[in-house]
């Protein structure tokens, strides 16, 4: 029973003005805002670049296995070795290359603190993954856009002499899904001279990755890391994966600085199975590969301009109708799909591609809506 005395003491205290306790530039900043998530809603979701099959049916059978009692009372391995013996197999690396993360934004999260000290600054191509520039606000940092206006998706230009303590490359970049080759990336190493982050969150729906240029990175002036989710191509964003890629020395100053348990047994072992199953991977990656490739000309005859993707979503403008409008027809038909809008930049939709069948209702609503 609640004490009537207390409550009062408590309805009696004035709320604390933050504005003499909190960072003043936390209170400043507006925060990253993640796509949306409704839940419990019936919604065909094309908005944040899930994978519309499930996981390989070894990670339920993993999942049931890590959730034993005996398991859920130790705390989990601090640096996930399965999943770093798994995947070095994979990647043909060694595990030391290997730092697992919640996901692959603590991935971001973790490289920001390695590597840009307060005052710092970070680099990034614009329009990109706009949680670079929530990273560079966290740390006290710079943020430094290199636009891709101008010169349609190719590398912008300009980046000599701008000694950023980091740049972050999306590698296939959203929202455009466009991509550089190797050679590309290397070459962008080399004019740069500093830390670079290949974030390849979509790699996996690319012809090529940077991960080559890790294994080679005595040849390089300055750290090279790949990022990686298994929110994606993996279908696990539930369970909140992603690992990074980099020399073992790279590895080692990072692995300092993440929270002790960053990954829990449970997401370990799904991980742990996923990335061990490569068959199930190929297969639902192929899937996706063809329901893309299939989409270009479907929403080109609709009358849309679609940007080539070597991701699993569509960067898409239409020629003559108004993306919001389009946005708001589509969520009324119950299909939730990305409106973004980059300052500077007209804004598009950005759609994931779902199942053949998903897709196909897209198309008959966007046929009514155009
Ligand atoms: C470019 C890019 N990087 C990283 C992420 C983060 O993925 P996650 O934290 O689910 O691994 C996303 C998510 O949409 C992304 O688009």
């Amino acid at each position: 029973m609640t004490d009537p005395k207390s409550d009062s003491k408590i309805s009696a205290l004035i709320p604390p003005d933050l504005s003499r306790f909190v960072r003043e530039d936390i209170r400043r900043m507006k925060g990253y805002v993640p796509g949306e998530q409704p839940q419990g809603v019936p919604i065909l979701k094309l908005n944040t670049n899930e994978n519309p099959y499930g996981p390989s049916p070894r990670v339920l059978e993993a999942i049931c296995a890590a959730a034993d009692p005996e398991r859920l009372r130790k705390y989990p391995d601090p640096m996930g070795n399965s999943f770093r013996e798994a995947a070095a197999k994979v990647y043909g690396v060694k595990p030391g290359n290997i730092l697992c993360g919640n996901g692959s934004d603590d991935i971001l999260t973790i490289l920001t603190r390695t590597f840009v000290p307060q005052g710092g600054t970070i680099a990034s191509p614009y329009p990109s993954y706009l949680l670079y520039e929530t990273l560079a606000e966290l740390q006290g940092a710079t943020f430094r856009r290199f636009s891709y206006a101008g010169n349609g998706w190719e590398l912008p230009q300009g980046w000599e002499g701008s000694r950023p303590n980091l740049a972050y490359i999306a590698n296939p970049n959203s929202p455009s899904g466009t991509f550089f080759r190797p050679q590309a990336m290397a070459d962008f190493a080399m004019m740069l001279r500093r830390p670079v982050v290949f974030d390849e969150a979509y790699a996996d729906f690319a012809p090529e990755n940077a991960i080559g240029l890790v294994r080679d990175q005595n040849s390089f002036p300055a750290p090279i890391v790949v990022s990686r989710t298994l929110s994606k191509s993996y279908s696990l964003a539930g369970i909140r994966f992603g690992f990074a890629i980099a020399d073992e020395a790279v590895i080692n100053e990072m692995a300092k600085v993440k929270d002790s348990y960053n990954c829990d047994a449970v997401s370990i072992a799904a991980a742990t199975a996923a990335i061990s199953d490569q068959d199930y991977f190929h297969s639902v990656r192929n899937k996706i590969l063809a329901t893309r490739e299939a989409s270009v000309p479907r929403l080109q005859q609709l009358g849309f301009s679609v940007i080539a993707s070597h991701a699993n979503f569509l960067w898409v403008d239409h020629l003559t109708s108004d993306p919001t409008t389009l946005y708001q027809g589509l969520r009324a038909a119950n299909i939730l799909v990305r409106l973004m809008n980059y300052p500077g930049w007209r804004s598009g939709l950005r759609i994931t591609i779902g199942t053949d069948a998903e897709m196909d209702r897209l198309f008959d609503t966007l046929a009514g809506l155009v």
